[in-house]
């Protein structure tokens, strides 16, 4: 749906001090994904014809990753930090001219949901400025928002600035706030910093509304969304409710979870019905896992495809490029990098396969390495269909294996076998009868 009346400003700038860390705030991860690209990709989502995300000076990786993930959005930069009401400020030249709705949105605050967004945005219908509030179990520093008895919002007092009574008050600001008809900046324009962490406050525009006769309201969201993220504490909690969230919707889309809560997630996993997931398993980016798979226990996944009715582990580890097509299995201390599986073809224990093509049917004996490394540069196995690599030998790249060849057991391969072929490179068998018990004999048994 598109929204040509919509314009999201996203703040970005705050240093984050309370990180102590030399990573900007917004790009620390939750689910995987720096927290402003969930933001991004909500903003995207609700379909706003202008996305601003407003970063500080020298922030140039947050421009860069904001830029990567959506290249029309726009990025402003503001100088000092100088508060949220500054902040927002800062997108006023982008937006000269724009008479719709501006969304505020904070990078810190990742977990906000379309659902919630859309219901903020239809408290406009009756009102000028929209906030979205909450109710945390743990209310500390949030700003706290004042109600008439009517129940519109009057004001919302930071709670440095608070009185003892005013921190009592269980609502409190999410930070998210919408206000429409291109009213934003003029309201801006009237706040003043004269208040505990001399800021301009954008929470202050709701009492300049008052002088104004504007009307403001509060649409209510959930405090797991809604968390503010400011310390390494609160980012662990914003994992936690992200791993709550991503485990209930995909049991809710049919995938079984024995032990949901050892069981992890990224912002962009896809998995199929009637998949079974055993517990200890983390999945980084671009895990994407079909229908009725089964993943053992104590699995690592990420960047890899897992094509229908494949099994996985216990105890594997795919990497970036690692696909199974189907009907794939994957079993024991199997590494597998930037390599497809052809259907049906299987690796049951102890093997490193990267930069490896492995044809439909083949079997990968136990302790077989894809030799892919040089020292310098990387290079392809190409193994062909039906192809039966015997248990602990090495392929040497680059090299390419036959449709219906064997390789014999042991055997290090450095140069391309034929299809149909039988290739050994292994010293031969020797048997010195007898000698076994003239050896024992001598040494004084
Ligand atoms: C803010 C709200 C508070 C609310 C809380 C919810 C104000 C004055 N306070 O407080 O009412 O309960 O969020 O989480 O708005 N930022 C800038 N430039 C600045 C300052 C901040 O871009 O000059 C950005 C930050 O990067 C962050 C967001 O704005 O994404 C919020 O700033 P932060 O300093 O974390 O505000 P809080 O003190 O948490
Ligand atoms: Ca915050």
């Amino acid at each position: 749906m598109n929204h040509p009346d919509l314009a999201i400003v996203i703040l970005a700038a705050g240093k984050g001090t309370r990180m102590k860390s030399a990573l900007p705030k917004v790009l620390h991860k939750v689910g995987g994904f720096p927290m402003l690209l969930h933001v991004l990709d909500v903003a995207q989502k609700l379909g706003a014809s202008r996305r601003i995300v407003v970063v500080g000076p020298g922030m140039e990786a947050v421009e860069h990753a904001a830029m990567a993930f959506d290249p029309s959005c726009e990025c402003v930069v503001q100088r000092e930090q100088l508060g949220t009401g500054d902040a927002v400020k800062a997108a006023k030249d982008a937006l000269a001219g724009f008479t719709g709705t501006v969304l505020v949105l904070y990078a810190d605050t990742p977990l906000i949901s379309q659902v919630t967004l859309h219901e903020l945005l239809s408290t406009l219908e009756i009102y000028d400025i929209a906030v979205l509030g909450m109710q945390p179990r743990d209310p500390g520093a949030y700003g706290r928002l004042i109600l008439n008895p009517e129940g519109d919002l009057t004001a919302i007092v930071e709670y440095k600035d608070a009185t003892e009574e005013q921190r009592a008050i269980p609502l409190c600001n999410s930070g998210v706030m919408a206000v429409r008809n291109g009213r934003m900046f003029a309201l801006l324009d009237e706040v003043k910093n004269d208040n505990a962490k001399g800021e301009y406050y954008l929470t202050d525009i709701v009492a300049g509304a008052m002088r104004h006769h504007l009307r403001c309201g509060v649409a209510e969201g959930k405090e797991e969304e809604l968390l503010g993220i400011n310390s390494r504490q609160e980012l662990a909690q914003g994992e936690y409710n992200f791993q709550q969230r991503r485990r209930a919707e995909l049991m809710e889309n049919g995938v079984t979870l024995i032990d949901p809560s050892s069981v992890f997630f990224s912002a962009d996993t896809e998995i199929g019905a009637d998949t079974l997931i055993e517990p200890q398993v983390f999945m980084g980016p671009g895990v994407m896992i079909g229908d009725g798979c089964h993943i053992k226990a104590f699995c690592h996944l990420e960047g890899a495809t897992i094509g229908n009715r494949s099994t996985i582990g216990p105890m594997a580890r795919l990497r970036p490029g690692a696909k199974l097509v189907r009907n794939n299995k994957v079993g024991n201390f199997v590494e597998i990098k930037n390599a497809t599986l052809h259907p049906g073809a299987q690796a049951s224990h102890l093997s490193y396969l990267g930069d490896a093509s492995i044809g439909a049917g083949t079997n990968i004996g136990a302790g077989t390495i894809t030799c892919n490394y040089d020292g310098f540069q990387k290079y392809k196995t190409t193994v062909g269909e039906g192809v039966f690599i015997g248990s602990n030998s090495a392929l040497v790249a680059p090299v390419t294996i036959g449709d219906g060849a064997i390789v014999g057991a042991g055997s290090v391969i450095t140069r391309n076998v034929p299809p149909g072929a039988l290739a050994l490179s292994r010293p031969d068998q020797v048997e010195k009868p007898g000698w076994a018990e003239v050896f024992k004999a001598e040494h004084g048994e």
